[in-house]
């Protein structure tokens, strides 16, 4: 059977992380969360003090070594699944995805890793989630979906998860936030966000996270085996 990619972009907040996740577990594939990888240079660099030159961006992404393992992300031997999701870090992977080399050495390493993976034959294909992977990481992807819900539907989803967790949310504080992400991730001058044109669109402001998967597996249903 044909190894398959699967490109999940779109904004933050909107659900693409649990979707994606679903989707490949219910295929069988490799869950890849693209974000993550910024997100731990985005780690690095804020402890390098944010260093924006050319020779210490390359640095940074020749050096870092990011591996995902039983669902834990870990950068430089060190477990940052947690720390790599606090408001800072996000702000800072937003900053750091601006740079061309950064997306460089993250597109090539999404490429080495679904390679590899294909090579070995222990996935039946990946899913891969984040803003660019159906217009720029793998533009021949066999499936893209862009999903996409309105700032303050996702601002009012961010604001719960944080309550759930214990911290303190404010619905205008995240909404501005997540307005200024959405425009440094829509106007970056290298991949910015948007969907791929032959991208499937999924507003997830008006379907529960189980009717997005369900869609969503009605699409690749008839052209991928779903068990
Ligand atoms: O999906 P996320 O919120 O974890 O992503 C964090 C930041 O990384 C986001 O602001 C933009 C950037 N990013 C990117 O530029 N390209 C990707 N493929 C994934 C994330």
């Amino acid at each position: 059977m044909d190894f398959k990619i699967i490109a999940i972009d779109g904004p933050t907040g909107v659900g693409k992380s649990t979707i994606a996740r679903q989707l490949a577990e219910k295929l069988g594939y490799l869950y890849v969360d693209t974000g993550a990888m910024f997100r731990c240079l985005a780690w690095r660099w804020g402890k390098q003090g944010c260093p924006e030159s050319d020779h210490l961006l390359e640095e940074l992404g020749d050096q870092t070594r990011i591996v995902f393992k039983d669902e834990k992300v870990i950068c430089d031997d060190n477990d940052v699944t947690q720390e790599i999701r606090t408001e800072r870090i996000s702000g800072l992977a937003s900053r750091i995805s601006r740079f061309p080399l950064i997306r460089e050495v993250l597109k090539k390493q999404q490429m080495a890793l679904v390679e590899e993976v294909r090579k070995s034959s222990s996935y039946l294909g990946a899913v891969l989630e984040g803003r660019d992977v159906g217009t720029v990481v793998f533009p021949g992807a066999d499936f893209k979906f862009f999903v996409d819900a309105s700032p303050e539907i996702r601002a009012k989803r961010r604001m719960l998860q944080l309550r759930e967790r214990g911290e303190n949310a404010n619905f205008e504080e995240i909404l501005v936030d997540l307005r200024k992400r959405d425009f440094q991730d829509q106007n970056r001058k290298v991949a910015p966000l948007m969907a791929a044109e032959d991208a499937i669109i999924v507003d997830t402001g008006i379907l529960s996270a189980a009717q997005v998967l369900e869609h969503l597996l009605s699409c690749v249903g008839g052209k991928i085996e779903v068990s």
